[in-house]
């Protein structure tokens, strides 16, 4: 704040008064600070990169993809582009919508087999007519690249539990941008805004063994608003476009916007544009901290996907050589 244009001949008052005046303005305009998901993500590729140069073998990963969905496409092509960048080794699996459970199945116990993979991904969601839980049970616990196991969820919710094999990518990457930014977490009071198995449940224990006070909201919680206005930090999961409105949030929390929405934008050459389950431009305005939609949580899942295999890879070794 620049406080050199004021007159020597002003009273002490009136130099007061700007000086609150121009403190309020500095208040009310602050901008939050973004976190860089996509610069983040980045650095972790980098990180990753440089350990699996020191690797005696190369990782393998493997993404099966069934159907043609556009939004699955274009998140397998983003997980092979980074797994590529840092020389991951992978085997693509693509099969078509019709594809039976069996066939698929038997697809995956083929990379279960498969020596060269250390961990296997299947694309959510799957066609209706196959159990997801089915086929993710069917993936090899050490394989488990994406830690959606029964073993490895149960493990990362036990007291005194083992380690889990691998971590859930999204909720693992909403704490490592907690931890990058330098977010203190111990005594804070945290919300969750969902409870899915792949995001608001398991980010909601990683917050409680970082020794935050946790809140978990879905969609039978009553009066979420007043619940939301008095955290800390505030992890919105939902998949409902700008739900969390800026007055929602108390001024200084850290907000991560897990959401990935389309909103309608005639503006945009595709008609929509992606925004998050947090309304970016309010909130913003009010939090210390917050994650920009697209080029937050998103970057940073991928690059968790890229750490687990880095770890499978390195526990099957170490498990080979004992
Ligand atoms: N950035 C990434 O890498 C990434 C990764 C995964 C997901 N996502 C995005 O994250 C969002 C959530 O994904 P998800 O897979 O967790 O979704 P989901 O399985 O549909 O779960 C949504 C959760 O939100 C709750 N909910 C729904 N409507 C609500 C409302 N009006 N008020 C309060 N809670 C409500 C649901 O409550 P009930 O349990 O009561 O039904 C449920 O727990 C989606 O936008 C998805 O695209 C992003």
């Amino acid at each position: 704040m620049d406080t050199t244009t004021t007159t020597l001949s002003s009273s002490p008052l009136k130099r007061a008064r700007k000086l609150r005046d121009e403190e309020e303005a500095t208040k009310t305009s602050s901008v939050a600070r973004i976190i860089d998901g996509r610069r983040m993500a980045k650095d972790i590729r980098a990180e990753l990169k440089a350990e699996i140069e020191t690797m005696a073998r190369k990782p393998g990963l493997a993404v099966v993809l069934v159907g043609n969905r556009t939004d699955s496409a274009t998140y397998v092509r983003m997980k092979k582009k980074a797994a590529a960048e840092v020389e991951i080794f992978s085997v693509d699996v693509t099969l078509p919508d019709s594809v039976t459970q069996e066939e698929l199945l038997k697809a995956v116990k083929k990379l279960n087999e498969d020596p060269r993979v250390d961990g296997i991904l299947v694309q959510l969601p799957l066609p209706k007519h196959i159990d997801e839980a089915t086929v993710l049970k069917s993936i090899r616990v050490d394989k488990d690249v994406d830690g959606f196991s029964a073993l490895n969820i149960g493990n990362l919710c036990l007291r005194g539990g083992d380690e889990p094999q691998a971590l859930p990518c999204t909720p693992a990457g909403c704490m490592e941008m907690l931890r990058r930014t330098g977010v203190q977490t111990r005594g804070k009071r945290a919300v969750v805004i969902g409870r899915s198995n792949i995001v608001g449940m398991p980010v909601s224990q990683m917050l409680q063994q970082l020794d935050a006070t946790v809140t978990v909201c879905h969609s039978k919680t009553l009066d979420m608003e007043s619940i939301v206005r008095n955290a800390d930090i505030v992890v919105a999961a939902v998949g409902r476009a700008e739900m969390v409105r800026g007055n929602w949030i108390k001024p200084g929390a850290v907000v991560i916007d897990v959401g990935i929405n389309r909103k309608d934008d005639a503006t945009r050459k595709r008609g929509y544009r992606l925004v998050g389950d947090v309304c970016f431009e309010e909130a913003k305005h009010v939090a210390s901290a917050i994650t920009p939609v697209p080029g937050g949580v998103g970057p940073m899942t991928i690059a968790m996907l890229i750490r687990n295999t880095v770890r499978l890879a390195k526990a099957r070794t170490k498990r080979e050589a004992a």
